[in-house]
């Protein structure tokens, strides 16, 4: 028995039941109530999962309260400063920061993966040109699985590993076909004497006319981006590619039902409609308008890029990002775009406001990345795919985490049924 417990009764019937309460390194503890339905017959109801941790892992940590992000314990605002995606990548997938040589090998391995094959390039021709890249990603993604049978045995640790890698190496060739595909140019092969951040902005916007020099600010931009979206424990994208592949499904088809719900505005969804809305509120002289929608509960309206479920102070990728934002459009001499004062107007008028600061909403890692975005010319049906194609590395980290658990089941959540009680079937002519 673990050292703290917690006893439920039941008032009703006298009986009890001691839980055990198990504690992780740091963040609350939980109370284990796997044995709460044997001993008394009762389910817990928490929709939206606001109390339930649904599984144990080892690689990403928030305090919310705090604002502390850490990916296998190292914050967020080092890796930021000191890292490059591609060790973050091995990072979240193997535990540790890699030696040089480690990383060398590494490196190696991810470029390996990076060219698509060949029929994969054809699949693109039946999806119409006005597509949303998520909706190809989601497709393409899925179609992975019918081209790498050769390490789909999900029980292997090392066809685990080459899926991860391809996974990580061909999102950026996947995500830039998308993007050439709807413009109608011509897909580029990857260059694989570049980086993997180098290398997705080359395929995305050279063409076989002009050479294409990348310019290394806005590589190191992306990049940030990249590490600041690389994983974020067991958020609504995760948790559906956990889900998916805890019923033994290969993890090309649970990253494609990952890619799925991060689509939702809710979530990867709203760095695209972080721009939208400020292009509709063009002038800052229409920000109270909006504000009021936003506060207006007889309105679906909300403030895109505003609150978040876990951080209640601030989101400390979005506190980067705000720092990046400055340095990035200064650089290319877009300081002054009505988008980016607009953006900074509605954050002062929203932090200011007592609806927002009562409910702790503060501007979100997408309300930044948005502007970042558009700022260096990434074109706006983009923005999801980019935070997918970054977001791809925690998924695989955190499936190949769960595979290699001992004690590992299909997640099958339980509900509280409301609906109508038993009852007899009526033939339709007798139904009134
Ligand atoms: N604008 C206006 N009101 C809001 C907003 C918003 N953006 N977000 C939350 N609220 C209100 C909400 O109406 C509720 O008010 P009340 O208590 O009076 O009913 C209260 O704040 C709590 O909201 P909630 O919906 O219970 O909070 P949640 O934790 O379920 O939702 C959220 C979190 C991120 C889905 C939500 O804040 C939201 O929809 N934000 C806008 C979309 C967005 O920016 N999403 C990106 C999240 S960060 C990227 C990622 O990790 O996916």
């Amino acid at each position: 028995m673990a050292n703290k417990t917690v006893t439920i009764t039941d008032n009703s019937t006298g009986k009890s039941v001691e839980l055990p309460v198990l504690d992780g390194t740091i963040g609350p503890s939980v109370i284990d109530i796997r044995k709460l339905y044997p001993a008394l017959g009762y389910l817990t109801y928490d929709s939206g999962f606001q109390s339930t941790a649904s599984c144990e892992s080892r690689i990403t940590f928030i305090d919310g309260d705090e604002g502390v992000l850490l990916y296998r314990g190292y914050p967020i605002e080092q890796l930021a400063e000191k890292s490059s995606y591609l060790e973050v990548c091995y990072l979240l997938l193997y535990g540790d920061l890699p030696t040089a040589a480690r990383m060398e090998e590494f490196k190696k391995n991810i470029l390996h993966h990076t060219m698509v094959h060949e029929g994969l390039r054809d699949f693109y021709q039946g999806f119409r040109r006005d597509a949303h890249p998520m909706a190809i990603m989601v497709g393409v993604v899925g179609a992975l699985s019918s081209f790498y049978h050769d390490s789909l045995d999900i029980h292997n640790p090392r066809h685990r590993e080459i899926s991860a890698h391809r996974l990580i190496a061909k999102m950026p060739t996947i995500a830039a076909n998308s993007y050439k595909y709807s413009i109608g140019q011509p897909f580029f092969y990857p260059d694989n004497s570049l980086g993997l951040t180098e290398n997705f902005l080359r395929m995305m916007f050279a063409t076989p006319c002009e050479p294409y020099e990348i310019s290394p600010t806005l590589a190191r931009a992306m990049d940030i981006i990249f590490i600041l979206h690389a994983d974020h424990e067991q958020n609504a994208s995760t948790s559906t590619v956990r889900l998916a592949g805890s019923s033994l499904a290969n993890p090309f088809a649970a990253v494609s039902a990952g890619i799925g719900a991060l689509w939702g505005p809710a979530h990867g969804g709203a760095n695209e409609e972080v721009i939208r809305m400020l292009d509709r509120i063009g002038d800052p002289k229409h920000i109270p308008s909006v504000i009021a929608r936003a506060k207006d509960k007889n309105d679906t309206f909300r403030l895109m890029g505003f609150g978040h479920r876990i951080y209640k102070n601030f989101d400390p990728r979005a506190q980067i990002l705000r720092d990046m934002c400055h340095r990035v459009l200064k650089e290319i001499g877009a300081e002054n775009v009505p988008l980016f004062e607009t953006a900074l107007e509605l954050e002062r008028v929203a932090l200011n406001d007592p609806y927002f600061v009562e409910r702790k909403l503060y501007p979100n890692v997408d309300f930044y990345s948005g502007i970042i975005l558009k700022s260096i010319g990434i074109p706006l049906n983009m923005f999801t795919v980019i935070f997918a194609m970054a977001r791809t590395v925690g998924w695989v980290a955190q499936w190949t985490e769960m595979m290699g658990e001992p004690d590992r089941r299909i997640g099958r959540p339980r509900q509280l049924y409301v609906g109508s009680s038993r009852r007899d079937y009526v033939s339709i002519r007798e139904r009134s």
